[in-house]
């Protein structure tokens, strides 16, 4: 087998993003070194505890530090309405016994970064906030990524308004800076995630299948993205999915920009006539998904005992 891949991932759990830490916490592929936090889906203090929790829920060693509270420009507004009022779905995890790291979240992911030659991927599903400022406040750090994987933005419409996605919604200008910064990027928008879906049979054998499917089931009842019957897209678990099975995604590189003010900040636009465009395309966009066998997949790694 390979060496693991080290990642950090940047999050606002949020029940799609507690799918895919359980998913990356739980496979052998990947070293997470760090879960960095930020506002998002709740506030941050609400995302620090909900990583927290997820950490002691899974026995894991993975240090957890706070990130941003806010966007950088504009003022966050959560998505409680999706992820209910404490990001969880009210799931009752024991309280945490354990803190987040001294240190703030952009520190912790520069050091780690920073402490081996080896590349480290970013994996932010989450606002941009703290990669963007990482990028801008240790530009350093960018040899030492080897890629940057982003659930946000989106090539055919919204989740928030009609034209933004709501990670670039929050802070389109994090999103931006990240673009361009130069390090490869693979973008998993909204048009392609809301094809990876879990249904009422996945549900059902995560019910049967002990503590950990019994808690996956209990948070997905209550996610508000969409049904377990006509299909509930788990967007951000389409990042490690990514990573892990690649397969299971096509990609084009396309140049992308982000539109930062106006009614349709937050929406992400791709050039049709590369050959117009100066320079190389700056983002793999994933453009599609294998719908079955993502789901598949994900019962794969997360009800091993089903
Ligand atoms: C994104 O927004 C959040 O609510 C989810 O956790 C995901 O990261 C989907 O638009
Ligand atoms: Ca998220």
């Amino acid at each position: 087998m390979k060496d693991p891949r080290r990642i950090i991932i940047d999050t606002d759990p949020g029940i799609d993003d507690a799918l895919a830490i359980a998913i990356a916490l739980k496979n052998p592929q990947l070293d997470v070194r760090l879960i960095s936090t930020v506002a998002g889906n709740v506030p941050v203090s609400q995302t620090t505890e909900n990583a927290l929790k997820l950490v002691e829920f899974f026995g894991a060693d993975v240090p957890v530090a706070r990130g941003c509270e806010q966007p950088l420009f504009r003022v966050l507004e959560c998505s409680t309405y999706v992820h209910g009022k404490d990001g969880m779905g009210g799931f009752e995890f024991p309280v945490p016994v354990s803190k987040p790291i001294e240190k703030h979240s952009i520190i912790a992911m520069r050091d780690e970064i920073m402490s081996t030659e080896e590349k480290t991927t970013i994996v932010a599903i989450g606002i941009e906030t703290n990669v963007a400022i990482l990028l801008k406040m240790y530009p350093e750090v960018k040899e030492r990524i080897e890629e940057i994987v982003i659930m946000g933005g989106s090539m055919i419409g919204g989740n928030v308004t009609s034209s933004a996605e709501f990670n670039f919604y929050n802070d389109p200008h994090a999103a931006e800076i990240v673009f361009r910064s130069g390090v490869p990027i693979t973008m998993l928008g909204l048009d392609v995630t809301n094809y990876g879906r879990l249904y009422t049979g996945t549900n059902e054998k995560l019910k049967k299948s002990g503590r950990e499917g019994q808690m996956f089931s209990a948070i997905l009842e209550k996610y508000v993205a969409g049904t377990l019957e006509t299909g509930l897209p788990v967007h951000d678990v389409c990042t490690v999915a990514y990573l892990l099975k690649p397969e299971l995604f096509e990609t084009d590189m396309k140049h992308v920009m982000v539109q930062t003010e106006g009614p349709a900040a937050g929406a992400t636009v791709f050039h049709r006539r590369p050959e117009m465009v100066e320079g190389e395309p700056n983002v793999k966009v994933c453009t599609g998904v294998d719908e079955p066998a993502f789901e598949e997949w994900v019962v794969s790694q997360l009800c091993g005992e089903c």
